[in-house]
């Protein structure tokens, strides 16, 4: 098996340098449209067999060192009791925003062998199948992101609804994020025991808070997700995207690698992160419009600014989008290998 992506997790540096892309399995890719065409979002996610194929797409067609598991961060809220939905073109709708007590007690903890089977179903499938190919990562949303989608009921611009209750209704606020907490915590350690080799953890609008309002209100929730998988014994990785202003805090998460945005050059985030950070990052996922000379060109300085790290994960500074062609993903992944072996 090629396991460049878990030595370089726990701090080897190796050649090549290892490659995966966020959101690597999805719209971009005409063969994910195939399917999508016959099945819907979450019935994709709830299938094994559809989850684990697409899942496998990017291993086979691009050659990537990591394998993520196709699903979504908030298939867990569904489990607790959320109603969720996908509307084409909006992204996912949560009812019934949960902004009151009432709202919170209609949702409960999940037992991952019942509620979320089917990922692990899925896992099970993929480590069969990646057996001689590429490690496995599992992954959750972190409580504040999954908070931010419960409370406003879907996607927002000014978090407003999220910011009123950790301002407003903090008692409500600790024990939404307690509850998410718990049960990340159940489904992360489910996901490891059915075959995740490395989990993480995406914190996707953590970045929205000032340093106070991320360390007292979204970080200590994360950092208790880490300890108490640290026994695990495998990779943890947490992402906060657009995080730059906080990467000195999300240092002391318990995470084994950090994961960064495109904002913050690799040189200037291991000053916050200290030198001996294992990093993950950072393209901006348009510099995949470039031509292949100007593309080489950014890669190499990326490659270049990570050696600098104790070991370094290439991948984007954020998922890939639907508009990137997918020769030009497979290039890049061609680029990284040659550049850095
Ligand atoms: O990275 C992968 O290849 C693994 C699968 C994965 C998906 N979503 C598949 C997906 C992962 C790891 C995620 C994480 C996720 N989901 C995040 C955190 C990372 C990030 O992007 O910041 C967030 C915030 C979500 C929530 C979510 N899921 C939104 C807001 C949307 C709608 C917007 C959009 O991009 O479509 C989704 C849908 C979604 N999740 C799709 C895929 C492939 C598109 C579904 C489709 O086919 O229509």
């Amino acid at each position: 098996m090629n396991d460049n992506f878990l030595k370089a997790c726990r701090g080897e540096k190796t050649r090549p340098v290892p490659v995966w892309f966020m959101r690597q399995a999805g719209r971009y890719l005409p063969e994910y449209q195939q399917i999508r065409g016959r099945a819907d979002f979450l019935t994709m996610c709830k299938t094994p067999e559809l989850a684990a194929e697409v899942t496998l797409q990017p291993v086979d067609l691009l050659g990537v060192d990591a394998a993520i598991l196709f699903s979504d961060i908030l298939i867990p809220l569904e489990a607790m009791g959320a109603g969720l939905t996908f509307k084409e073109g909006r992204g996912p709708v949560i009812t019934p925003p949960v902004r009151s007590w009432d709202e919170f007690s209609i949702l409960h903890s999940v037992d991952p062998q019942k509620d979320l089977i089917f990922v692990l179903d899925t896992i099970r499938i993929l480590r069969k199948e990646l057996s001689e190919k590429v490690p496995l990562i599992g992954f959750a949303g972190a409580p504040f992101t999954l908070a931010t989608y419960l409370i406003e009921g879907g996607t927002t611009k000014s978090f407003v609804h999220t910011k009123k209750m950790l301002f407003s209704k903090p008692d409500l606020f600790r024990a939404v994020m307690n509850l998410i907490t718990d049960v990340t915590i159940k489904y992360l350690s489910a996901q490891i025991d059915a075959g995740a080799q490395a989990v993480q953890l995406f914190d996707t609008w953590g970045g929205i808070l000032t340093r106070q309002d991320f360390r007292d209100g979204a970080l200590v929730y994360a950092r208790r997700i880490f300890h108490a998988l640290k026994d695990k014994g495998v990779p943890m990785i947490y992402f906060v995207y657009d995080g730059g202003h906080l990467l000195d805090l999300v240092r002391h998460s318990g995470a084994d690698v950090f994961g960064l945005d495109w904002r913050t050059d690799i040189k200037t985030a291991l000053k916050s992160l200290g030198q001996d950070a294992v990093v993950q990052g950072n393209l901006d996922p348009c510099l995949l419009f470039l031509t292949e000379d100007r593309l080489r060109e950014r890669i190499a300085e990326i490659l270049y600014q990570g050696l600098c790290a104790k070991a370094h994960i290439f991948n984007l500074g954020h998922g890939v989008l639907p508009e990137i062609p997918p020769d030009k993903v497979r290039l890049a992944i061609d680029i990284i290998h040659e550049l850095s072996s």
